[in-house]
């Protein structure tokens, strides 16, 4: 029996995972070879998806881009022992996208069957809950504060001291909440590993329960996300019957279970308290903050609201101790991140690595360059309220605080390239205009401010008054960015801002660019 990986990941299925699997599956059973295919999550390296995989003696063996077209010949050449294709990469783990990154969250996504606890738990799955089982809450608390780890899904706001507040909050019950939103385009690290590891974030929501001392938890699902959708359902029902979930977590007799419930389709129900309306049932309007979420959160209990990716990195915490975690990175900013390039960039994917990288390493040395073969002109980092950044910027490590003082925003990890086709006064429009449509109307800074904002850059780009309109322009900004009520108004002079400091020209304010 050979064993065959063919993901089951959106991103892998969008390019025809779908008919590979049933392609192999029609070809091993004409020819008589018997095969099992697993439905793994991802590798991520989208440009070669669908990546098939074969287990051999010598280990995994990739093939890909695999077209239904290729299975005959790839069955003739004998690929189901790992023999030699046009399409053929070598072993999987040898690929120097892949070789070169240091997969702590992702340890597993693509390479154990998402919905099979024993291969879970054969993969170092578990040990983080089972240590944590055997320690007090406070421990739990200050051993997660150790680490280092920051918030994953924007803010960076350190972990282990929200959960502290939480823990010494009294009223009762408590709840988690996964933030499993993720709005921002260009970014799919949740989702992969809802559909590739979906243990991963049960055991760091248990752990995060157990911590503070809830036994309820929610996962926030973007609408948008019907396949991780239907992974969640699967692993939970597992994760329950195998009590990871239930009134007995592990046999520990604590209590600790969780629902999803699917995202209203806006983006501001990613900020956290926007999301806590919507989870009530309500529409998404942002609460004022005091009370913060962690005393006054989900029905007006204290509550631990996270990122996926948070609460993913938090088994191996527990696993390996905050030291080994807090080991990976630089300065504030410990452990790894798992970076996501999209846009421009010849290869395309998930890339783990510890904070410090550069961004110019990002998109050279994994993602090859820009897929139009141009020169990569601007990056937007961390999401649609991150700022624009020239490539004098390049050579900044991706750190918190650093990109932070040359002005971008790591947020959740998503790094867009653009070449030097781009229209950077049309991107700042862009910006304004996503603002209108997704504001959620409280405050008259974003709401009205993001109109008039795509109105007053209509103005500079026909060339109507644009020295008094670059003037007002900036003064709006100034307007949205301190007197917002959340950082979706707060935030969205970001790219404006950078698009007008470093690309002038592209508003008229020096001579236009020139692309051959
Ligand atoms: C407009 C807006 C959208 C946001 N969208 C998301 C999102 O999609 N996913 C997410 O995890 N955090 C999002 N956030 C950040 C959350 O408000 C909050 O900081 C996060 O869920 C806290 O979890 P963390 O500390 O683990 O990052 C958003 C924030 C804002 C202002
Ligand atoms: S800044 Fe925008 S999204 Fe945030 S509260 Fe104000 S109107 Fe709502």
């Amino acid at each position: 029996m050979t064993t065959m990986y063919v993901p089951r990941d959106a991103a892998a299925c969008s390019v025809g995972a779908e008919e590979v699997a049933q392609a192999i599956a029609r070809a091993a059973s004409a020819r008589g070879d018997r095969i099992d295919i697993v439905r793994n999550g991802s590798r991520g390296m989208f440009w070669l998806e669908p990546l098939v995989e074969v287990a051999t003696p010598q280990g995994r063996i990739a093939y890909g881009p695999v077209a239904p077209e290729d299975v005959a010949s790839l069955f003739d050449a004998g690929f189901h022992t790992g023999a030699a294709h046009r399409l053929c990469l070598g072993p999987t783990e040898e690929i120097a996208y892949l070789k070169k990154q240091e997969r702590l969250t992702f340890a597993r996504v693509g390479v154990t069957d998402p919905l099979n606890l024993s291969e879970y738990e054969a993969h170092g799955g578990l040990r983080g809950l089972r240590a944590a089982l055997g320690m007090s809450s406070r421990d739990i608390v200050e051993e997660v504060v150790r680490s280092g780890l920051r918030g994953r899904g924007g803010a960076a706001f350190p972990c282990g001291i929200k959960w502290r507040t939480v823990l010494g909050a009294e009223a009762r019950p408590k709840y988690i909440v996964c933030n499993a939103d993720e709005g921002d385009a260009g970014t799919f690290s949740d989702r992969m590993i809802m559909e590739g590891d979906p243990f991963v974030l049960f055991e760091g929501m248990a752990i995060a329960g157990i911590a503070v001392g809830a036994a309820k938890g929610y996962i926030y699902l973007r609408s948008e996300y019907p396949d991780a959708e239907r992974t969640l359902a699967l692993a939970i029902a597992a994760a329950r019957q195998a009590s990871l979930l239930g009134n007995d977590v592990l046999g520990s007799g604590r209590a600790f279970d969780l629902e999803v419930r699917r995202g209203a389709g806006a983006y501001i129900c990613g900020e956290e308290t926007a999301l806590l309306e919507s989870l009530e049932g309500k529409r998404g309007m942002v609460r004022p903050k005091p009370p913060l979420p962690a005393l006054e959160g989900l029905f007006g209990q204290p509550t631990v609201v996270n990122n996926v990716i948070t609460l993913a990195s938090v088994p191996i915490i527990l696993d390996k101790g905050a030291k080994y975690y807090a080991d990976y990175g630089m300065g504030r900013s410990q452990g790894t991140l798992p970076f996501q390039l999209a846009g421009n960039v010849k290869r395309g994917g998930l890339v783990e690595k510890a904070f410090g990288i550069t961004l110019r390493e990002l998109l050279y040395d994994y993602g090859g360059g820009s897929a139009s073969g141009r020169p990569i002109r601007a990056v937007q980092v961390g999401g649609p309220l991150g700022a624009y950044l020239p490539e004098s910027r390049f050579d900044t490590p991706l750190d918190y605080e650093a990109f932070a003082a040359a002005g971008g925003m790591i947020g959740h990890g998503g790094v867009i390239a653009f070449d030097d086709t781009v229209d950077m006064a049309q991107m700042a429009r862009y910006a304004m205009e996503f603002c209108a449509i997704e504001s959620c109307g409280k405050c008259t800074p974003c709401r009205i401010g993001s109109r008039r904002g795509v109105e007053v850059i209509d103005h500079i780009r026909a060339g109507r008054k644009p020295a008094a309109n670059l003037a007002l322009l900036r003064d709006l900004c100034d307007t949205m960015t301190y007197g917002s009520l959340c950082a979706m108004g707060g935030l969205t002079p970001a790219p404006v801002v950078s698009a007008l400091d470093h690309f002038p020209e592209d508003f008229g304010v020096s001579p236009a660019k020139k692309v051959s």
